[in-house]
Parts: structure tokens; sequence; C-alpha cells
């Protein structure tokens, strides 16, 4: 088996990753976490040194190698599946679910996790909320792709995982 978690920047993909994964029994992998190991170097250092554009071509070479682990549970980065053809690449190679929140959801989880992040740095609240708003509105057609949508808003960080671990379950066997 093999699951993709993706979503907005603060959704928690890893923080509800990873005890997902071990409800499952899957192996974790953060993405940037392994594409910033892989190349030495922090998410922030990265868009320094090649920008943006750099970045995407090293998130969509990682997702390659990413989507031949076997059982294994990948928390992607918030952009992942919005460039190139790496949603396509997901729903291929496994399980996409999309961990959806609200602008307003989002900008209260992103209160303390905005400067570790190249594209929320320096915001204030008010250029958060309208960045977040114009952004997912971007995104949406691409995380709608997504085999299962769990709606997180309003929802603790484990009954998001409970929730996620029961759509999976519910699957029919031979499309895990
Ligand atoms: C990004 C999200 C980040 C990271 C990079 C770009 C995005 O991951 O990949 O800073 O474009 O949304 P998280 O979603 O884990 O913050």
């Amino acid at each position: 088996m093999r699951i993709f978690l993706i979503g907005f920047m603060g959704s928690g993909k890893t923080t509800v990753g990873r005890p997902l994964a071990g409800a499952l029994g899957l192996h974790f992998v953060d993405m940037d976490h392994y594409l910033a190991e892989t190349q030495h170097k922090t998410i922030g250092e990265i868009f320094e040194a090649i920008g943006e554009s750099g970045f995407r071509a090293l998130e969509r070479q990682t997702l390659a190698e990413l989507s031949l682990a076997e059982n294994t549970l990948v928390a992607t980065g918030g952009g992942a599946p919005c460039f190139s053809d790496n949603i396509q690449t997901m729903n291929r190679a496994g399980t996409t679910i999309y961990l959806q929140l609200s602008p307003e959801g989002l900008a209260a989880r992103l209160q303390h996790g905005r400067d570790k992040r190249p594209l929320l740095r320096g915001l204030n609240d008010e250029e958060l909320l309208s960045y977040i708003r114009t952004t997912l509105a971007q995104r949406e057609p691409f995380y709608g792709q997504a085999r299962i949508i769990v709606d997180c808003d309003g929802y603790s960080d484990a009954q998001i995982v409970e929730k996620c671990k029961k759509a999976v379950e519910f699957m029919p066997r031979n499309t895990k």
C-alpha cells in the first residue's frame, strides 16, 4: 500500500501523517524532509540558491523516487500536487488523501509556522489570510483530484487521523 497526504501548508500533513502511518502499519516519509536531507540544505536554503522553479524540479524528482517506495505513507509539500504532472504520478502510484481546511482554519494553524516557510516569510496576519485565499483557490482544482477528501475544519489531529484511517479501510481491497 502507498498513501500520499496532500493539502495546503499547515493542513497537518506531517502531524497527521506520522500517527496515521503507524496506525496503518506503513513507513512514514516527510517529502520535504527527505528532499532537504538528500540536498544537504534546508528548504529555505534551496529556495535561496535555485529559486522556486529549481525547487519544483527537485520536488518532482523526489516524488518520482518516493512513488516507488513500498508500504509507505508520504506527507507531501503543500505545492507538490499543483505542479507538473505530480498529481497524476501520485494517483497512479497509490491513494491520495486531501486534508481540506478553510482559509481561516489554515491561517489559525499557520500563525506560528510562517518563518520556516519561504513562501510565507514576512507576511502579517492580513497578508497571510489573503495569500492563503488566493493560493488555495488556484490549488483547489489539483487538491480536488485526490481519491479521498477529508474535511478537517473543527477536528482535532487525533480525530483527523481516525477519519483518514476509516476512509482507507473502507476502500475496496483491490484498489489499495
Ligand atoms: C510549499 C509548501 C512547503 C514546502 C515549500 C513550498 C508550497 O511544505 O514544500 O515551502 O508551495 O505550498 P509544507 O506544506 O509541508 O509546509
